[in-house]
């Protein structure tokens, strides 16, 4: 389903080819006068952008309009009030509630797909959702304003949109742990020293940087930058002598594709 810019926009998002270079695509988050804050409405808007991207897109940015990334999710569907452009929470006594979650997940799995690279450029707050899709993407440069908290427990809820594995697989489970079950606020810096971030850059820099970071990768030509992504991807699951036969198997394939061209 390929949602139109209108249809998009009623979720709160925005999608421009070819930004901020050819090869690369920005989602925006632009809902700034709520600090972007998500709804099942913009998760599914960011499905239908993962099922329809085309296909010379290789790098997708994703960053947020006004003065935040993502403030998480609206926080009036928690109080059960109607928010435009989205449908209401489900009770959790609705037999579909797991279904609908993997639903709304569906919004975060495609910035791992191994077609793409992914980038979050992360502003200001990146609160419970927010925290939750920078941490879906490949990769994140953080500009040092950016604060970062998974506001979840707090709130009586576990973080559920596929942020759990890659802060366990870049913090490790203790830290994880301390992070969800304290909700405190983690500073630029030290998202920095905990490998939160590949890069943080003066605000002001951080549109350059983005730039800069998607053009190196676009040199990388996309078989091979794929492959490289799908033998990474699987290395922290596999022994030392699998993740050598995964190199032996994914060279042999890469360089068969190349010299039959
Ligand atoms: N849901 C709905 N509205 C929001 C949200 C949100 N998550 N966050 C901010 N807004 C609204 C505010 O209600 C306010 O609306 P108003 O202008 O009608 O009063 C507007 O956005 C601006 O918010 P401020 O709080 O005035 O902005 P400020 O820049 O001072 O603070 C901050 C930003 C820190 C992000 C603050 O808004 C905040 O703490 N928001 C709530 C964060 C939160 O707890 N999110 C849930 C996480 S859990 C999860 O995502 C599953």
């Amino acid at each position: 389903m390929t949602l139109s810019p209108g249809e998009l926009a009623r979720t709160g998002l925005r999608f421009d080819l070819d930004q901020p270079l050819p090869g690369a695509a920005t989602v925006t988050l632009s809902r700034p006068e709520r600090r972007n804050a998500q709804t099942p409405g913009m998760w599914r808007g960011l499905a239908a952008i993962g099922r329809s991207l085309p296909e010379q897109v290789r790098v997708v940015v994703i960053r947020g309009e006004g003065s935040s990334f993502s403030a998480g999710i609206d926080l009036r569907l928690l109080g059960g009030e109607a928010v435009p452009g989205s449908e209401p929470l489900p009770s959790p006594a609705d037999p579909g509630f797991e279904d609908w979650i993997a639903s709304c997940q569906e919004g975060f799995g495609w910035l791992r797909q191994p077609e793409i690279v992914s980038i979050a450029a992360v502003h200001g707050h990146a609160i419970g959702a927010g925290f939750q899709l920078a941490l879906g993407c490949d990769l994140r440069v953080l500009a040092d304003t950016a604060q970062l908290c998974m506001r979840e427990p707090t709130l009586g809820l576990v973080p559920d949109l596929m942020g759990t594995k890659p802060l366990v697989d870049i913090v490790g489970l203790p830290r994880a742990l301390e992070i969800c079950l304290t909700g405190r606020i983690l500073a630029a810096a030290e998202a920095r020293e905990l490998r939160l971030a590949e890069l943080v850059v003066p605000a002001d820099e951080m549109n350059g940087a983005v730039s800069d970071l998607a053009a190196a990768i676009l040199t990388i030509g996309p078989a091979t930058a794929r492959a490289t992504k799908e033998l990474l991807a699987q290395a922290p699951g596999n022994t030392l002598a699998q993740q050598a036969a995964a190199e032996r198997r994914i060279q042999t394939a890469l360089q068969r594709a190349r010299s039959s061209r």
